[in-house]
């Protein structure tokens, strides 16, 4: 009962890291990560990464969720991550690696400017057409 106790006290006890926090550590005394909104110290994991330490290096105090997953990681190496987990990125730091969303709602705007171009530009030649024939009309007439 008591041993329940201090694993859920274990669990809720996890720190919140920031960005800038995160930034600091892009050393070789000192590497962090950023993968899926949680932060790594793989400082002693460098030297034994099947990928090389240089790609771990290039991504040092930043997130590496994009350069992680287009690898395709294996489960395995998905398993091994859970051992250098220090913490949760900060919730102020996810909500702006998240903005990326934006873009995709505001892109819709852009079909509508074509087609408000469009009926326009089919009015103006439908009643260029019409003056021509007015023209014609009334030379034959005189
Ligand atoms: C703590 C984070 C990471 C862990 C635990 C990890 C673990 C592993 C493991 C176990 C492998 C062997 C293949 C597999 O099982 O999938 C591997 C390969 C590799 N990793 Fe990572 N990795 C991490 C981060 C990264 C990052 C951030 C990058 C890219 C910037 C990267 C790039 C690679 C590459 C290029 C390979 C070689 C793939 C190949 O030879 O086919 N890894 N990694």
């Amino acid at each position: 009962m008591g041993d329940q106790k201090n694993k859920i006290d274990d669990e809720t006890a996890v720190s919140y890291l920031t960005m800038e926090e995160v930034k600091t550590h892009n050393s070789s005394k000192s590497t962090w990560l950023v993968i899926h909104d949680k932060v790594y110290d793989v400082t002693k994991f460098l030297e034994e990464h099947p990928g090389g330490e240089e790609v771990l290096f290039e991504q040092a105090g930043g997130n590496a969720t994009e350069s992680f997953e287009d690898v395709g990681h294996s489960s395995d190496a998905r398993e091994m991550l859970k051992q250098y987990f220090i913490g949760e990125l900060d919730l102020a730091d996810r909500r702006k690696e998240n903005s990326k969303d934006v873009l995709i709602t505001t892109s819709s705007s852009q079909s509508s400017w074509w087609t408000n171009w469009l009926i326009p530009a089919f009015a103006v030649g439908v009643v260029g057409l019409m003056y021509r024939f007015y023209l014609a009309e009334t030379k034959t007439s005189s």
